[in-house]
């Protein structure tokens, strides 16, 4: 029997494309794992009413330890629209099955590395003030709260007159007091002390684990008083049991600014969930983009890997597909990293280097080339070209 199983959820689009790429990485480096499939996704939301139905949980309760490729999510009337006609009116209401998992499998911390590999064309370059350009090595990490904040689901358009009657004792309510229901929406951005305090220790562990000189807290507690104070207050006491890592503060508005004038400043970042989800795709864009970015959900229990892009419906069917499975392959490592396999994942991590670095091998991302079977005839390698190139180099 092997040692670890993991449970495999392709999901949709190129999710189906990639997730197969990164499992026959960990089969060339020697992970001693057995596969299980378990169904997520749009299909089963159209087919079942659930896109995260109950036995894919039920594996992930079991096994504890997941790859994800991604899914599609349609705003809200749309989801109406596309369920099987003899679901509609049951009750059924469309909730991504990504935020779903994090949320019940309390998979509150996100980790998204943001590490630039040299000789990657579309690494950040700088202009320099005497001319010429300056390529500055990005090492970010980005903290992600994964499960509150904006994204806890506690949401309304036309909220009852309960949630209305508690909103009016807010002396902030006054102007919204005479707004029909019907036209008022809201996403109420939750922050619980608990989880703040395990999203910034996990940081700060992970700073002094890897050498990182710096944690720092991306929110805006100059106006979101509460929730952003709320991290604030509990990053200045963790730091005190951290006294050789220094903790900054930025306003996630300056730090989007920053990220392009001095990159190579920062090491560990934390923020909220949905702050997370944008610094780290901004991060992601200094260092080759979606197909370069990988991350980790991880709760006390369960850990789920997945590449931070979604399923790309444009590119699923293309025959042989372009999309660059790096970013999947990538999350794969950061799996071995969880299991404690840290060799293996240093050799995967080094093979995906040496071929940047190479150069020879690219998908049409890499070459700045429009996506589309074209690419290919361009001079793209395909997605199975990459993985196999990336294979070859496993030391
Ligand atoms: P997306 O990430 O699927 O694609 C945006 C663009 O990024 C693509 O058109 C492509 O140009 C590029 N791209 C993405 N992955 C790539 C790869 N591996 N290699 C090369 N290029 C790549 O985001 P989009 O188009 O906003 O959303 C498509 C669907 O995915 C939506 O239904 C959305 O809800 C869902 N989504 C799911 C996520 C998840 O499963 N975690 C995350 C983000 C979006
Ligand atoms: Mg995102």
């Amino acid at each position: 029997m092997a040692k670890y199983t993991v449970v495999t959820m392709p999901g949709d689009g190129i999710g189906e494309v990639v997730l197969p790429e990164a499992v026959r990485v960990l089969d060339a480096v020697g992970f001693d794992a057995e596969y299980v499939h378990a169904d997520i996704g749009w299909q089963f939301w159209v087919t079942q009413g659930n896109p995260l139905p109950d036995r894919t949980v039920e594996l992930l309760r079991r096994h504890k330890l997941g790859l994800f490729g991604a899914i599609t999510s349609k705003p809200k009337g749309q989801a109406k629209q596309e369920l099987a006609p003899e679901l509609r009116d049951k009750g059924h209401e469309y909730f991504s099955p990504i935020v779903a998992m994090r949320q019940l499998f309390n998979l509150d911390v996100c980790i998204r590395p943001c590490r630039s590999f040299p000789g990657n064309p579309l690494n950040f370059v700088r202009q320099k003030a005497g001319g010429g350009y300056d390529e500055p090595t990005v090492d970010a990490v980005v903290f992600r709260q994964n499960t509150e904040g904006l994204y806890c689901g506690v949401e309304w358009t036309d909220p009852p007159q309960v949630v209305r009657n508690a909103l009016g004792m807010h002396p902030k309510w006054k102007p919204f007091a005479d707004v029909p229901s019907a036209d008022l929406a809201m996403s109420v951005r939750l922050f619980t002390r608990n989880a703040c305090r395990r999203i910034v220790r996990a940081a700060f562990e992970y700073a002094k684990k890897h050498g990182y000189k710096s944690v720092t807290i991306c929110e805006k507690p100059n106006v979101l008083r509460e929730t952003s104070g709320m991290m604030e207050d509990v990053a200045r006491e963790v730091k005190a049991d951290y006294p050789n890592i220094e903790h900054w503060s930025t306003n996630i508005d300056a730090q989007m600014m920053w990220l392009t004038k001095n990159p190579e400043d920062y090491g560990v970042l934390v923020a909220g969930n949905m702050f997370g989800d944008i610094i780290s795709d901004a991060f992601a864009g200094l260092v080759g983009g979606l197909g370069f970015a990988c991350s980790g959900n991880i709760g006390d229990e369960v850990a789920v890997f997945e590449p931070t892009h979604g399923s790309a419906p444009k590119y699923a069917e293309l025959d042989p597909p372009i999309v660059n499975p790096i970013a999947m392959i990538l999350s794969a490592a950061m799996l071995l990293d969880h299991v404690g396999a840290t060799k293996m994942a240093v050799r995967v991590r080094d093979a995906v280097a040496a071929v940047v670095r190479e150069g020879k091998v690219r998908t049409y991302d890499m070459l700045r080339l429009p996506g589309g079977a074209k690419a290919i005839g361009q001079g793209a390698a395909t997605t199975t070209q990459m993985t196999d190139e990336i294979i070859s180099k496993l030391g």
